[in-house]
């Protein structure tokens, strides 16, 4: 057996040599990302591995196809990128990694949550300035604000976990409920009595063509005053227009975000000296009270190590029993 393995950094190498020389498989790893002018390294190969945010094209599948390869994996959760018709058309397996760390999401938003409202981004420019002052800064306690998840699957639960911790409030909306949180009465009826009732919104749902730009300006206006924003999940779910409209009017009191809606090119990438050619971008990119983080919420080393190796047993598992427990369903 054969796979290759598209897009490996260095910190992923010595997970996938671990899983190598446990599974005595063949594994290529290729550090490109796969695209459709590098598909043609994955002849003779079994199986195909990948992770990117950008889109996988039709003709990558096309030539899995021709090749006699149908077992894909992503190393990452989520399947907005891959093209649903192809993957049907060519009947190509998917499997992705649902579960690599759903705390290494909630811990980030968290952080970036305490952060804002302790106020440090601030505290750290003035204080570079030499302004040691309190005032205007003063802080707001987490156990005295209700926060909103959006989306209460694994990732959803981990923030709960976490915010209740710090003594908050949880409530919670999800189409699919969990029967565990239905019994702690965390669910409200609607995202309208989330944007109503909570001083924090966090979005732990994927992107999907019914959500996207769900936070618009029509959803800020019925947010509380002051309430923060956190989106640890994909850039499509906030119409980042209406996120400054909403911050310039003081409606939105700060925003943790590790997605932006046209991240891919700003993301992962070294901009030293150069200007970010994207001017929504940058004007979140200059506040204080926003802060952003490059789509880095997955990066931490018992994600990383369950990416590679997780993936490594899907793709196994498709080429040895054409099936596997991550496959991802397009229908
Ligand atoms: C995903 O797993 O889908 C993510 O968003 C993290 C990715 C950047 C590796």
């Amino acid at each position: 057996m054969k796979i290759i393995d598209y897009g490996i950094r260095d910190d992923e190498k010595p997970y996938l040599d671990e899983w190598v020389k446990k599974n005595n498989v063949e594994v290529k790893a290729v550090s490109d990302l796969l695209t459709e002018d590098n598909i043609d390294l994955a002849k003779g190969y079994d199986g195909v591995i990948a992770y990117q945010q950008k889109p996988y094209t039709d003709g990558i599948f096309k030539k899995m196809d021709e090749f006699g390869i149908h077992a894909f994996s992503l190393r990452n959760v989520g399947v907005d990128n891959v093209p649903a018709e192809s993957v049907k058309k060519y009947n190509i397996k998917v499997s992705n990694v649902p579960a690599y760390s759903p705390s290494a999401i909630a811990e980030l938003s968290v952080t970036a949550l305490m952060a804002l409202l302790r106020r440090l981004p601030r505290f750290e420019n003035k204080m570079a300035k030499g302004d040691f002052r309190w005032a205007p800064d003063i802080a707001q306690e987490l156990n005295e604000l209700t926060v909103g998840v959006v989306g209460t699957g694994r990732i959803g639960r981990a923030a709960m976990d976490i915010f209740k911790g710090f003594g908050a409030k949880v409530i919670g909306y999800d189409v699919f409920r969990n029967p565990e949180l239905e019994k702690e009465g965390i669910y409200v009826d609607s995202l309208d009595d989330i944007y109503a009732q909570a001083d924090v919104i966090t979005l732990h749902v994927p992107a999907l063509k019914d959500n996207y730009h769900m936070l618009n300006d029509d959803a800020f206006s019925k947010m509380k005053d002051g309430v923060y924003i956190l989106n640890y999940a994909r850039g499509s779910l906030i119409d980042t227009d209406a996120l400054i409209r909403a911050l310039d009017n003081g409606k939105v009191a700060g925003a943790g975000l590790d997605t932006y809606e046209n991240e891919v090119g700003i993301f992962d990438v070294d901009h030293k000296g150069k200007k970010i050619d994207d001017d929504v971008f940058n004007n979140l990119y200059a506040r204080d009270n926003v802060l952003i983080t490059p789509h880095a919420a997955f990066y931490t080393t018992k994600a990383v190590k369950n990416m590679v190796q997780i993936s490594l047993n899907n793709n196994k598992s498709f080429i040895e029993n054409g099936k596997a427990d991550n496959e991802v369903s397009f229908d």
